[in-house]
């Protein structure tokens, strides 16, 4: 069951936290499904693993010719391999990606499924109509993917924050909020210094989201974080050395 991270009379913010990893071998993902009267969009849908649950949570609330929009945050297997069963199943959905990948994600395709159904999203990013609402897609570049987006919701102030604000957990812990980041979830901080690629970067993204009013940020990986842990984590963001910063020779040498 999808949990909900949101709802009024005419909008809903669901997150499927709990698709398709029974093996274990697959790292945990969030998928996310947003409502806005009889219209939606999904966000990072993911691969094969979490497809068919994921359609059917959707259908439940829409049929599928009222999938306006496929949003990906990046091209990761993780985010959007799942493209061509996507592109089958529903009619009208565009794909909105960075202009980077625009060009790349159709290998995930069988021939000719994407043609005039990718909108490819520019570095500055750009307002996409979801129902009588907007998603806002912010640049998020480099936090990890070369071109990589968030998308921030103004109806229910969440940020879908993609790879940032990750957290390494099982499904059923991933549907509980962090409220405060006094200690930090598991694998959050070997994670970004890891998957992130510079401090500099950081920081134009946390100067960026302190214009916007933020009640929850929900990652594509581990659980969401809401109340202190928002300001908390952007705070630790900004202030944290990760990728480049903390790679020099040592790490490029040719192994014995
Ligand atoms: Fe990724
Ligand atoms: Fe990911």
């Amino acid at each position: 069951m999808p949990q909900e991270l949101f709802r009024s009379a005419h909008h809903a913010c669901l997150m499927f936290s709990d698709l398709g990893n029974e093996g274990g071998e697959a790292v945990q993902a969030n998928q996310f499904l947003i409502v806005d009267g009889d219209v939606g969009a999904i966000i990072d849908p993911g691969g094969n693993l979490a497809y068919s649950e994921l359609y059917l949570g959707m259908t439940r609330h829409f049929p599928p010719s009222k999938l306006s929009a496929i949003l990906a945050s990046h091209a990761d297997p993780d985010i959007i391999a799942s493209l061509d069963r996507w592109m089958t199943a529903t009619p009208d959905a565009k794909l909105y990606v960075s202009t980077l990948w625009e060009r790349f994600v159709p290998h995930f395709c069988k021939p000719g499924k994407t043609t005039g159904r990718i909108v490819g999203i520019p570095d500055p990013g750009m307002r996409i109509p979801v129902g009588r609402h907007e998603l806002i897609a912010l640049p998020a570049h480099f936090m990890h993917a070369e071109g990589n987006f968030q998308f921030y919701d103004p109806v229910s102030r969440i940020l879908f924050s993609g790879d940032l604000g990750v957290s390494m957990q099982t499904g059923p812990d991933a549907t509980k909020p962090i409220s405060s980041l006094a200690t930090l979830p598991r694998g959050m901080e070997a994670f970004h210094r890891r998957y992130m690629v510079s401090n500099k970067i950081l920081r134009c993204w946390a100067r960026m989201v302190r214009e916007l009013r933020i009640d929850m940020i929900a990652p594509q990986h581990g659980a969401p974080l809401v109340g202190e842990a928002v300001p908390q984590f952007i705070q630790w963001a900004e202030n944290l050395a990760c990728g480049i910063d903390l790679m020099g020779e040592a790490h490029y040498q040719v192994p014995a």
